[in-house]
């Protein structure tokens, strides 16, 4: 089968990686790819904004599965471009259509489905520019801290957590009569602060049925002890050790069983992964966010645990069949600590010279990753003549499997002391809570 990838972060690296090993693999295509997934398949050079680069890389390489990495091509629809194009709807797209990817695409949809289908989550209300003024004294009257979320997708940055009155009803103001987060931000949900610790759990489902994954905790702050500006993510690690067997119970019984049973009522055409961001609190899960897609830098140590075909489970999502399928876990840890530029999240240089010490020898990279489970997946990077370059804020995930999350860690920083960039950062502390 050949299968094309859309996206260019260590997640797709990381995919690249897992769906290389399978004998039902024929040829394998990264678009755009980075200098990493170059190891497992051919780059094609194009915008994921770009639909019809696309259909054209599609059919110029037979391609006859694509799977989507990140959330933007799936909230723009491009699920729904390949089942309406007569030359391309033969090709089977993980990722759900574009209604489906509403559940990441505007968090008003989201809360209205979690309600619908008695989806724990935290209690809240909608507002826009027809109903400002009630909104006001909503948040005047709303307990502390109160959370402000632009409706759309902004990047990342549209939720704000607001310590007192003042500050919540001027965000407020800021998104919904100046548009603060452009069109995203021209409907805000309101909702209640929730205290606990968050993980995230991951489903691939074809609509009907579901595969639970490992579960994973990432990092999003930039700074040592969980400080600092929110990043894309700095590290994580997997499994999650207080997500014992009866607290994941739960979060399938009232979670996600919930979540697919009203995807396959509402008839949504849901043929991908589902990640739920989840909040213990006390010691009942709540959903914080669905998102549509893997999480990056989750899928670094989720799919170095997984040990089914991957292709194989992609084949059975898009057939309706993954009720067939019986995930196999590798019960040992993984971590994965990122590696970014300085600057980041702020503003940082690309075009860095990469040098991967001893692991620029192929060879080198084969024994420790043989040896340790040991992966280097590549981020924001790019090869420029015979030299690999930085090309993003997050630049290299390290990832590493061993018997206990401590172990993992510190595989992932021994070898990222072999690695070096100018101005090169990474959390020393990933997986603080639990290193043993
Ligand atoms: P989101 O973009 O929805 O993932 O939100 C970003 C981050 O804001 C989450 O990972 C949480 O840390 C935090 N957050 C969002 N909603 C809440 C909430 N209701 N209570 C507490 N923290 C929240
Ligand atoms: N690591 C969080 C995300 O992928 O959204």
């Amino acid at each position: 089968m050949n299968i094309l990838i859309l996206g260019s972060g260590a997640r797709e690296h990381a995919f690249a990686w897992k769906l290389s090993h399978s004998k039902l693999l024929t040829n394998l295509f990264i678009a755009p790819g980075n200098a990493g997934t170059l190891q497992f398949g051919k780059n094609i050079n194009l915008a994921l904004t770009d639909f019809a680069a696309i259909k054209k890389a599609c059919i110029a390489n037979n391609i006859e599965m694509v799977f989507v990495g990140p959330e933007d091509p799936l909230v723009n629809g491009v699920y729904d471009f390949f089942k309406n194009d007569k030359r391309l709807n033969q090709i089977a797209v993980i990722g759900p259509s574009q209604e489906a990817a509403k559940l990441e695409g505007s968090k008003s949809y989201a809360k209205a489905f979690m309600q619908r289908h008695n989806i724990p989550t935290a209690a809240y209300k909608e507002f826009d520019a027809g109903n400002y003024e009630e909104g006001i004294l909503y948040i005047k009257n709303h307990a502390l801290p109160v959370v402000l979320k632009a409706d759309g997708l902004a990047a990342g940055k549209g939720v704000l957590i607001c310590q007192n009155h003042i500050e919540a009803m001027a965000e407020f103001e800021l998104m919904i009569q100046q548009s603060k987060f452009g069109a995203a931000g021209k409907k805000v949900v309101v909702e209640e602060f929730l205290k606990g610790i968050e993980l995230s759990v991951f489903a691939l489902t074809d609509g009907k049925h579901f595969v639970l994954l490992p579960e994973a905790k990432d990092y999003k702050r930039v700074g040592i002890g969980d400080t600092g500006l929110n990043t894309g993510g700095m590290g994580a690690v997997s499994p999650v050790p207080f997500a014992h067997e009866t607290f994941m119970q739960k979060v399938v019984e009232k979670i996600i069983q919930p979540t697919i049973n009203g995807i396959q009522k509402e008839e949504l055409d849901y043929k991908g992964f589902v990640f739920f961001g989840l909040i213990k609190v006390e010691d009942e899960p709540m959903v914080i966010e669905y998102n549509c897609r893997m999480g990056d830098p989750e899928s670094e140590v989720v799919l170095l645990r997984l040990k089914n075909d991957l292709v194989q489970l992609f084949i059975s999502c898009s057939r309706g069949e993954l009720d067939k399928e019986k995930i196999e876990i590798d019960q040992r840890c993984a971590a994965t600590i990122v590696a970014v530029s300085g600057g980041y999240p702020g503003e940082y240089e690309k075009g860095k010279p990469i040098d991967l010490g001893y692991l620029e020898n192929p060879e080198s990279i084969k024994t420790i990753e043989a040896e340790g489970g040991i992966m280097v997946f590549h981020a924001g990077t790019k090869e420029e003549g015979n030299e690999i370059v930085t090309n993003g804020g997050r630049v290299l995930a390290v990832s590493a499997l061993s018997d206990t999350i401590g172990e993992a860690i510190e595989l992932s920083k021994n070898i990222l002391g072999q690695i070096y960039f100018e101005g090169m950062y990474f959390r020393d502390d990933i997986g603080y809570e639990f290193a043993d």
